[in-house]
């Protein structure tokens, strides 16, 4: 039984470390294939393997034709955007994230973000704190709820709006919860996106809706690339030169994001709100030993394919 972690952003190493004692553990053999740059070195990789541990690769249907021994593929994170589950249904594979597991990283690094622009990136100048502001979280899930948590710390007023989440249970967490995401951006200072990227969701982020944010806000994306609409974004920053953008996932027009908007557009050089050795432990092993429960027990908890 061989489990290959094919992970491009590779683990840090002491997760590995965890990951192979549950795995082999269990009595199964484990491959590595980090960094491997080129899809045909994922391509040959896969062909002998029966598990497969990833993050953000994207397992597509030649993956899936190239592994003819798959049996399972548990994205070691929450999106799962990355991967063809039609694909992986048609060729008889089980998909399963990792949910919550590494939320926390994410949500600290909104704050690490956050602190960074509203003290002017570091440059000298006199900014401003983030005591007292309003905070719209737009998706209440567990990276939504852990960002929350830390904002109270801060003495930020907190909003959010989730299409899918009861209002009790955004007020239960000591949140407004407000009913439209065009009520959230109207409200808030700040707005952290924490939306998965789905067919509804992609491009939604747009001209109308972050044009609501009143004068000086922010717009925080630690979330997908996908859900902005960049040339609507673009031509909104351009109209209104209050507007700030951050993010952790560099947009396909980062150039002109540069070029026409320094002071006020930041983006780290590569995704790493889940880059954390805690993260990467508690995705990698929750990974592993969901493998081992549904080898073993054909356990399908986690399971996010049909
Ligand atoms: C996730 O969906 O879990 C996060 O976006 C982290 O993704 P990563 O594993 O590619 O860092």
């Amino acid at each position: 039984m061989k489990v290959l972690v094919a992970t491009d952003k590779p683990f840090a190493k002491v997760a590995i470390d965890q990951i192979r004692e549950v795995i082999e553990g269990a009595g199964f053999e484990l491959a590595l294939l980090e960094k491997y740059g080129d899809k045909a070195n994922l391509l040959n990789a896969v062909t002998d393997a029966e598990a497969l541990i990833v993050r953000s690769d994207i397992i597509d249907a030649e993956v899936f034709d190239a592994a003819k021994k798959l049996k399972i593929v548990v994205r070691a994170g929450a999106g799962y955007d990355n991967i063809d589950l039609a694909a992986a249904t048609a060729h008889g594979v089980c998909v399963m994230n990792t949910p919550g597991q590494n939320s926390n990283a994410v949500a600290e690094l909104v704050f690490g973000l956050l602190v960074y622009t509203v003290r002017n990136f570091y440059n000298g100048t006199s900014g401003t704190e983030l005591k007292g502001k309003r905070l719209g979280i737009h998706a209440f899930g567990n990276v939504g709820r852990n960002v929350a948590r830390i904002a109270k710390g801060f003495g930020m007023e907190i909003y959010a709006y989730d299409a899918f989440c009861p209002k009790e249970a955004i007020e239960n967490e000591g949140v407004k919860a407000v009913g439209s995401t065009e009520e959230l951006y109207e409200k808030c200072d700040i707005v952290s996106l924490h939306i998965p990227a789905t067919a509804e969701t992609k491009n939604s982020i747009n001209y109308a809706l972050v044009g609501k944010l009143p004068k000086g806000g922010i717009l925080i994306n630690t979330a997908r690339k996908e859900v902005i609409n960049e040339p609507e974004l673009i031509k909104l920053m351009t109209e209104r030169s209050d507007i700030r953008y951050v993010t952790d996932i560099m947009p396909a027009a980062h150039q002109e994001f540069c070029e026409k908007f320094a002071g006020r557009y930041f983006s780290t050089p590569k995704k790493m709100g889940a880059q954390t050795a805690e993260a990467n432990i508690n995705a990698g092993i929750a990974a592993a030993k969901q493998i081992v429960a549904f080898i073993n027990e054909g356990c399908e908890r986690f399971k996010v394919n049909k």
